[in-house]
């Protein structure tokens, strides 16, 4: 039977609270098994898949996927979040008791990003030896061939700039790299879908609180990072961090924030590739 259409599985933000969270271990294993029996060819996770940034609690991730058969670069990518990554009252004890000026923190963070790339390298890069972002998933199926171009927009700790660690960069790195031939090249004649942990869109609220708190978790250079994906010529964009589901515009491409697992296990985005329209979104309750 030929794939005339491709259909992919998003969700995000699981806060997995560690090997002892048997509820919220057991909302996954429930949400994997629709997913699949819904006939997705691929899920990818965009960040926060724990709360610790402790690598046991990745074990658990990995053991959930591993336990359905999903733990394989052609069926499952995902990307850190910033809580996979940092450890905030760590940061901020080592800040109050003996560095003050940080020149640790940047080491620090390269370090965990090393070893979280190196620790799900099967569902990232797929090689062995190190690599970081970005990076570039080309799946090829009989009739639709899907290039996912994953950003990292995780950005290290900072008492004053990134008090809660959880405000987003891109770093100019990152953006050259997307410019180059190579990636127009890898990616030409695709389906094209960029994906990051970041939010494009945060939505304030009335509450002056909540709009006193929206600049602390805000992606500083998200202008930028559409500039770049539409200059790859992205069909579709997804990200989480922001804990609500939503499907938006922004300049021309479709955005897809995938909510929060943690909020509702029961809740995944379905992207359906194919056909006249190209590309078509829904979330789907289980
Ligand atoms: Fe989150
Ligand atoms: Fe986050």
């Amino acid at each position: 039977m030929t794939e005339k259409y491709l259909k992919l599985a998003h969700f995000s933000d699981l806060h997995l609270a560690g090997r002892t969270a048997r509820r919220q271990l057991g909302y996954l294993d429930e949400l994997l098994t629709a997913i699949v029996n819904n006939g997705c060819s691929h899920i990818v996770i965009t960040g926060d898949l724990v709360n610790s940034a402790n690598p046991a609690d990745w074990q658990v991730v990995k053991d959930a996927l591993q336990k359905k058969g999903l733990y394989a670069w052609d069926k499952v990518t995902l990307i850190p979040g910033n809580h996979d990554l940092i450890n905030l009252e760590e940061e901020i004890r080592l800040y109050n008791s003996l560095n003050p000026l940080g020149n640790g923190r940047k080491k620090r963070f390269r370090r965990k990003m090393r070893e979280f790339c190196r620790f799900f390298s099967e569902l990232m890069t797929g090689e062995e030896q190190d690599t970081g972002f970005p990076f570039i998933k080309v799946l090829k199926y009989s009739d639709v061939t899907l290039s996912l171009v994953l950003v990292n927009t995780v950005s290290h700790w900072m008492n004053i700039e990134n008090p809660l660690g959880a405000r987003g960069y891109v770093s100019p790195g990152e953006f050259k790299a997307l410019a180059t031939s190579q990636v127009q090249n890898a990616i030409k004649d695709s389906f094209v879908i960029g994906v990051f942990h970041h939010a494009y869109n945060i939505y304030g609220t009335d509450s002056l609180i909540d709009q006193a708190f929206d600049w602390t978790m805000e992606l500083r250079n998200r202008r930028e990072l559409l500039v770049a994906m539409k200059k790859l010529n992205a069909d579709m964009l997804l990200h989480g961090h922001f804990h609500r589901f939503q499907a938006y515009t922004a300049g021309g491409i479709r955005i897809i924030n995938g909510g929060s697992f943690n909020v509702n296990p029961r809740r995944y985005s379905e992207i359906v590739i194919g056909g006249a329209e190209r590309g078509t979104q829904r979330f789907v309750d289980i």
